[in-house]
């Protein structure tokens, strides 16, 4: 009698351990705890933030009629050109001219087309053609247009064939995509100098040039 009860008295702690032990250690639930770690820490990726650059595109009388925005990825360009309140509907030429200075109201400070290899003036998808060839946007009766073209080239980041600094210029007429140098689209309705960046309330680096650019007296 005296032996049987020490026995039980051992074995009912033994038998409380275990059952604590299984209560404890519920391993699914832990290991999902460290899934749900990881996955939480993988999608935050190296930010790979394409180069971007803009121009507001303002007639002769200082309206703005449009923006074209510039996006570099891996090897080509996206050219995105979206125009509002053009006072002409139909087809309108429209370039990147080499210089970016956009002085009214004939806007010929804008020079000649964008040409850093040298190349006869032609339409997209031709080539060669100049760098700065975009071809014609079609301007509805309301006077909007859109037009995308991605390219190889032309660049966003700093080269030869880089848009920043040069201007766009939407023309009065139609380019023909054969007349040399320039298409024979006519005068130039609107212009736009091309700034490294986003657009203005739309930036997202927030580094660079915006917040600068209208204080130092450009617009006086
Ligand atoms: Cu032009
Ligand atoms: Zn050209």
């Amino acid at each position: 009698m005296t032996r049987v009860s020490p026995l039980h008295a051992a074995a009912l702690p033994l038998a409380l351990v275990a059952l604590a032990a299984f209560a404890c250690t519920p391993p699914a639930e832990e290991a999902t705890e460290e899934e749900v770690a990881i996955e939480e820490e993988t999608p935050v990726e190296p930010e790979a933030e394409p180069a971007t650059a803009t121009a507001t595109l303002m007639t002769a009388d200082g309206t703005e009629v449009g923006t074209a925005t510039f996006t570099q990825d891996v090897g080509q360009t996206t050219a995105s050109f979206h125009l509002t309140g053009v006072s002409a509907a139909g087809t309108h030429g429209i370039h990147v001219h080499e210089t970016g200075e956009c002085t009214p109201p004939e806007f010929t400070s804008a020079g000649s087309h964008f040409n850093p290899t040298n190349a006869d003036h032609a339409c997209p998808p031709a080539a060669p053609r100049h760098a700065g060839d975009f071809g014609n946007v079609e301007i509805a009766d309301d006077g909007s247009g859109h037009l995308e073209i991605t390219t190889d080239l032309i660049t966003v980041e700093d080269g030869p064939n880089s848009v920043v600094g040069k201007a766009v210029i939407l023309h009065a007429g139609p380019d023909d995509c054969t007349t040399q140098p320039t298409g024979d689209a006519g005068g130039r309705l609107a212009c736009g100098v091309i700034e490294s960046g986003g657009m203005d309330g739309m930036d997202h680096d927030g580094m660079d040039d915006d917040g600068m650019d209208e204080e130092p007296g450009a617009d006086l």
